[in-house]
């Protein structure tokens, strides 16, 4: 004995199961693009969180940058650690107002990392 659905039944399942796998999709779509977000481009996070001070090309062209005295760097000779240091920690004047902020709450190390790279690209 074979049972015979009917008809009507199979259809409405059939619309279920679509709406199910749209939605399965739309998180698969969401997932995949907050992993694309936290995985961002030194270039990116330069361009998001450093070049309001320093400029898109490092070099601190800007009156932000004149005010706080950046520096040019494309001009910087810090090494990786010091580069390190300076992205995690920040950086005060000697009478303690903030001139960098500190950036280790934002970044994880490979982010810091890949800025380190975009920071000594702008080197001649
Ligand atoms: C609010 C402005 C501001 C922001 C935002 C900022 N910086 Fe700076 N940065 C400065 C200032 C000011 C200095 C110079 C500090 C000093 O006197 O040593 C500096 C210095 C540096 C130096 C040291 C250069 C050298 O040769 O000593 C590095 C490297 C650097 N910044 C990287 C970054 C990176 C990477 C980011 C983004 C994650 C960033 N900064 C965001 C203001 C800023």
């Amino acid at each position: 004995m074979i049972p015979v659905w009917p008809v009507k039944r199979l259809d409405s399942f059939g619309k279920r199961f679509k709406r199910m796998l749209a939605v399965a999709v739309g998180c698969g779509v969401a997932l995949g693009s907050g992993a694309a977000a936290r995985a961002a481009s030194g270039e990116e996070l330069f361009v998001k969180y450093c070049a309001l001070c320093h400029g898109k090309d490092g070099k601190a062209q800007n009156p932000t940058a004149r005010k706080l005295g950046v520096k040019d760097l494309s001009e910087s000779k810090a090494t990786d650690s010091e580069i390190e240091k300076q992205v995690s920690e920040g950086k005060k004047d000697d009478r303690g107002n903030l001139k960098m902020p500190s950036f280790k709450d934002k970044f994880t190390p490979e982010e810091i990392k890949s800025l380190i790279a975009v920071v000594k690209r702008f080197r001649k």
